[in-house]
């Protein structure tokens, strides 16, 4: 009975950790009151920003950690949400955020993972800087520049590893 229980309260452990992290699309700046669609763009952008996010959070820590295939994979997350910024959110306040994703990140991502590929770290490590100073000039560009990236140094928050397994 015990042994169940203790089954039970595990499951439902897991259930909980396991239910989507509903993102809360919060801090929107509430401005009047923008048409639906709009607001619907917005919110989708604050999503995707947050997965961007974390995807260059995690991408640098594998690239601290000169863990190629693990900062590839992050890399190509970091491309495919630029892809549906790009597709999903083309406009945010005025802001032609797909053109500017274009301009600024999309070479950030690309002589990055160019870099990557040669495994010349010297020029990864500036090219991460370059691409922080990207995700900085957009929200510059679209009056956002209150959201500082910084991936120097970082901590890593995760219950995961980003070394490679040959390291441990
Ligand atoms: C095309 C312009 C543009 C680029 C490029 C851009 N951002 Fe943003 N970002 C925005 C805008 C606009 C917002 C405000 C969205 C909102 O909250 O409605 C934002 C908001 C954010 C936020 C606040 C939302 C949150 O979840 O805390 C974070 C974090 C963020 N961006 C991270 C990044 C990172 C990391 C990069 C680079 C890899 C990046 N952004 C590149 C325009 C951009």
């Amino acid at each position: 009975m015990r042994r169940f229980l203790t089954s039970s309260a595990l499951i439902a452990a897991l259930a909980l950790v396991g239910a989507p992290a509903c993102t809360p699309a919060g801090g929107s700046t509430d401005s009047g009151q923008p048409s639906e669609d709009a607001a619907a763009e917005e919110a989708e952008l604050a999503r995707y920003m947050a997965n961007l996010q974390r995807w260059t959070h995690k991408a640098a820590l594998a690239l601290e950690a000169r863990n190629v295939e693990l900062a590839d994979f992050y890399l190509h997350e970091v491309e495919e949400t630029v892809g549906t910024v790009q597709e999903e959110a083309p406009e945010y306040e005025g802001y032609p955020v797909g053109e500017l994703t274009g301009e600024l990140l999309v070479p950030a991502v690309d002589s990055l993972d160019t870099a990557l590929d040669r495994g010349d770290w010297p020029a990864v490590a500036r090219r991460v800087e370059a691409l922080q100073q990207a995700c900085n000039d957009c929200h510059e560009a679209t009056d956002h520049g209150f959201v500082r990236i910084d991936l120097r140094d970082l901590p890593n928050p995760y219950a995961q590893r980003f070394d490679t397994a040959s390291t441990r």
